[in-house]
């Protein structure tokens, strides 16, 4: 069968690596995947918000199934369009993707259906939001509405940083039409975990659990980026919290989509923190992580087609979705400058024994040779039988691979080994 991979990113890049074993897939083609994605599918220069071209492209070339891996195509409605010629699709439709693609949304289903989240307050007008912010709890956490790049949420210590995001998100529309409406949140405190999901609607099966690290400097200072490196399973992660995720998280907030009408089909991400009132959810995602993907994926024991089209055609309950016991960890390599200013085109070296474990995210490839092509450019990836086998090993990966204006974050899976010794990661 020939299937395609919407996206371009290392996420993409960890997902068409496991299609490719099943052996039913003849050809993959990535809508436009990128310079190191060509190694493992057949790049199309389609960009991912191209509904049109995407299914013209589906169409004309007989594809069989489609998978949607980035947030802004399925908010927009690729999968239904996509459905609605033929052509069987991972990812939620349009109506479900709003689960990610309105926050407004997504805390009023929270509140309408008793999930546990943060308590908070939308508004639509800027007066009355600057007005809220005079008496809000500090540090307060201030959200645009809509999609905004993972930069959408600023969390303000002082008044004055609050009136100015609230000022540059709806007046100066930072963020554009993301910003018409805002969500101002109580801060919470706890370990953050990402817990992905499959779902077909009925069933829900949890993927092992993972920690991402936002901020672009080791010991988390620095700016918020996409995701600086990630381990999995999150020690934090309990088998008693899972429990509890699941009983008041997850099916919930399946059945929650089921009654508005809005049946989620595809991978449904938590972001959930661990507060010590409990776990609540800090935001929904409708899609795979990135770059949790990148240490999720390669824990997988079960066939990742063979799981999608369980979820697509609403039997995932009789589906064989088995994640090995073992740890991993994903080193990502940037661009000196990331996540403000940047360089590119620099020629990236990786060692021939290396390269099965890297997923690129930021490079394309100028006269046959893979050159930076963006702030993240790829990540580094091990698997171990202990967490600290899978970062040495992880690390010791990132030593064979060179590219000018390289950095990294030296720490990545450093908390969650110091946490390794009191949790068990929901074993
Ligand atoms: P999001 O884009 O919703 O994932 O938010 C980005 C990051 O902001 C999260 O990963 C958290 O670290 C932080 N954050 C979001 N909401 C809150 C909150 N209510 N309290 C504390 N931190 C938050
Ligand atoms: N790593 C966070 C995200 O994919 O949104």
């Amino acid at each position: 069968m020939k299937i395609m991979v919407v996206g371009g990113g290392g996420r993409e890049h960890a997902i068409i690596r496991k299609l490719k074993e099943n052996p039913e897939v003849e050809t993959i083609y990535a809508l436009p995947g990128n310079g190191g994605i060509a190694a493992d599918a057949i790049c199309v220069p389609i960009g991912a918000r191209d509904i049109g071209g995407a299914v013209e492209f589906a169409v004309a070339n007989g594809i069989g199934y489609a998978v949607v891996a980035p947030d802004d195509p399925l908010v927009l409605g690729m999968c239904d369009a996509l459905t609605e010629k033929g052509i069987p699709c991972f990812g939620p439709d349009k109506r479900a993707a709003i689960i990610e693609g309105s926050k407004a949304f997504s805390k009023e289903l929270m509140k309408k259906y008793g999930i546990p989240t943060a308590a908070y307050e939308i508004f639509d007008d800027s007066a009355a939001a600057l007005d809220y912010v005079e008496k809000a709890p500090l540090p307060t956490v201030i959200k645009a509405d809509g999609l905004a790049l993972g930069k959408g949420v600023i969390i303000a210590a002082t008044r004055e940083e609050a009136r100015a995001a609230v000022r540059s998100i709806m007046d100066d529309r930072r963020f554009g039409a993301s910003g018409e409406k805002i969500v101002i949140e109580e801060f919470l405190e706890g370990p953050e975990v990402s817990v992905l999901s499959f779902t077909d609607g009925k069933t829900v099966v949890p993927m092992v659990s993972s920690m991402d690290h936002k901020r672009a400097l080791d010991g988390d200072n620095g700016l918020n980026t996409g995701g600086m490196g990630t381990v999995a399973p999150n020690p934090y992660y309990t088998k008693e919290i899972a429990d509890r995720c699941m009983n008041e998280i997850f099916l919930p907030t399946v059945r929650a989509m089921n009654a508005e009408g809005r049946t989620f089909r595809g991978c449904l991400y938590f972001g959930l923190m661990l507060t010590a009132g409990g776990p609540k959810v800090i935001e929904y995602n409708c899609r795979f992580g990135d770059p949790e993907t990148q240490v999720v994926l390669p824990l997988l024991e079960s066939d990742l087609f063979d799981v999608m089209r369980s979820v697509t055609e609403g039997r995932l309950s009789d589906a064989d979705v088995r994640f090995s016991d073992r740890h991993a960890a994903c080193v990502i390599m940037a661009s000196k400058g990331y996540p403000e200013e940047y360089e590119k085109g620099y020629g990236i070296t990786i060692g021939d024994d290396v390269k099965e474990h890297v997923y690129v995210a930021g490079a394309s490839l100028k006269d046959g040779r893979l050159v930076t092509s963006g702030g993240r450019v790829l990540g580094v990836t091990a698997t171990g039988d202990s967490l600290k086998e899978a970062l040495d090993t992880a690390y010791s990966r990132v030593e064979k691979i060179s590219f000018e204006g390289a950095f990294w974050r030296k720490d990545i899976g450093k908390r969650a080994l110091e946490a390794g010794g009191i949790v068990n990661g929901g074993k």
